[in-house]
C-alpha cells in the first residue's frame, strides 16, 4: 500500500519571522492527524534551521524546495546533500515545473538531482505534468512519460515521491478534475516498476477541494502551494475527510 504524503510547497514565500507564526498557528492543529499520513513542510532554505529548532521531535518532516548533485565545488548559489541533511532535512522537491520553466532545469539535471537526494540519505519528490497547450494537442501522456523515462533511469523508485502537477492548475485556481488527475496518476504508476509509490496531486488544492481529491483510488497525496501558507487551511488539507 502507498504512503499517504501530504507536503506544503511555500515556493518564494515566509522570512523567518513568519515561519515561526505559521508554527503557532499550525503544530496544534495537526495534533490529532491520523498517524499513518506524512506531513511535509518545503520551505525555503533561509527557514529551514528555524523548522529544524522548532519542529524537533515532532511528526512533521522539514522538506527542501531543490538540491545540486555535487557534494560541494564553484556552484554559486546552490546547496548540497550534506547541507540539508545536516539540519535535518527529509525531503526534495525536484523538477516543479518553476524551476524548469524559469530556472533551466531538464530531465537531465533532474535525473541527476534525484540520484544525489537520494544518495544523500532523503527522499526526492519528483514533479511533472504538462501545460495546457500539450494538454490541448492531446500530448498529456507523451510528455509525462517522457519526463518519467528521462528522469528516472538510475533512480531507486522504493525511495521516491511523485507528484503529478498540471501546469495548468498551478496557482491558477483551476484545478484538475478529481476524476481526470486520478486517470493521469493512474498512467505514471503504470509506468513505474514500484506499484506502491506515493504519488501526490498538486494544483490549486484548497481546503474545498481535498476531500473529493483525497477520495481517488490512485491519489496517495497531495503537493500544496499557495494553500499551504495560511495555517488553517494547511492544517484542513491534512486533515482531509
Ligand atoms: P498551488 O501550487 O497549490 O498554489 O497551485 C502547487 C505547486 O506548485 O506545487
Amino acid at each position: 500500500m502507498a504512503k499517504t504524503v501530504i507536503a506544503g510547497n511555500w515556493k518564494m514565500f515566509k522570512t523567518q519571522r513568519e515561519t515561526l507564526e505559521f508554527l503557532q498557528g499550525f503544530v496544534e492543529q495537526v495534533s490529532d492527524t491520523p498517524g499513518d499520513r506524512g506531513i511535509v513542510l518545503c520551505v525555503p532554505f533561509t527557514n529551514l534551521s528555524i523548522l529544524s529548532k522548532n519542529l524537533h521531535g515532532s511528526r512533521i518532516h522539514i522538506g527542501a524546495q531543490n538540491m545540486h548533485w555535487e557534494a560541494n565545488g564553484a556552484y554559486t548559489g546552490e546547496i548540497s546533500g550534506d547541507m540539508l541533511t545536516e539540519i535535518g532535512v527529509r525531503y526534495v522537491i525536484i523538477g516543479h515545473s518553476e524551476r524548469r520553466e524559469y530556472f533551466g532545469e531538464t530531465n537531465a539535471t533532474v535525473n541527476l538531482r534525484l540520484k544525489a537526494v537520494q544518495a544523500a540519505g532523503m527522499t526526492p519528490i519528483l514533479c511533472v505534468g504538462e501545460s495546457k497547450a500539450q494538454r490541448d494537442a492531446g500530448e498529456t501522456e507523451a510528455h509525462i512519460i517522457q519526463q518519467l523515462k528521462e528522469g528516472l533511469e538510475g533512480v531507486d523508485q522504493k525511495n521516491l515521491v511523485i507528484a503529478y502537477e498540471p501546469i495548468w492548475a498551478i496557482g491558477t485556481g483551476d484545478t484538475c478534475d478529481a476524476k481526470e488527475a486520478n486517470r493521469v496518476i493512474g498512467v505514471i504508476r503504470s509506468q513505474l516498476s514500484n506499484q506502491d509509490m506515493t504519488i501526490q496531486y498538486g494544483g490549486s488544492v484548497k481546503p474545498g477541494n481535498v476531500d473529493e481529491i483525497m477520495a481517488q483510488p490512485e491519489i496517495n497525496g497531495a503537493l500544496v502551494g499557495g494553500a499551504s501558507l495560511a495555517p488553517a487551511d494547511f492544517a484542513r488539507i491534512v486533515n482531509y475527510q
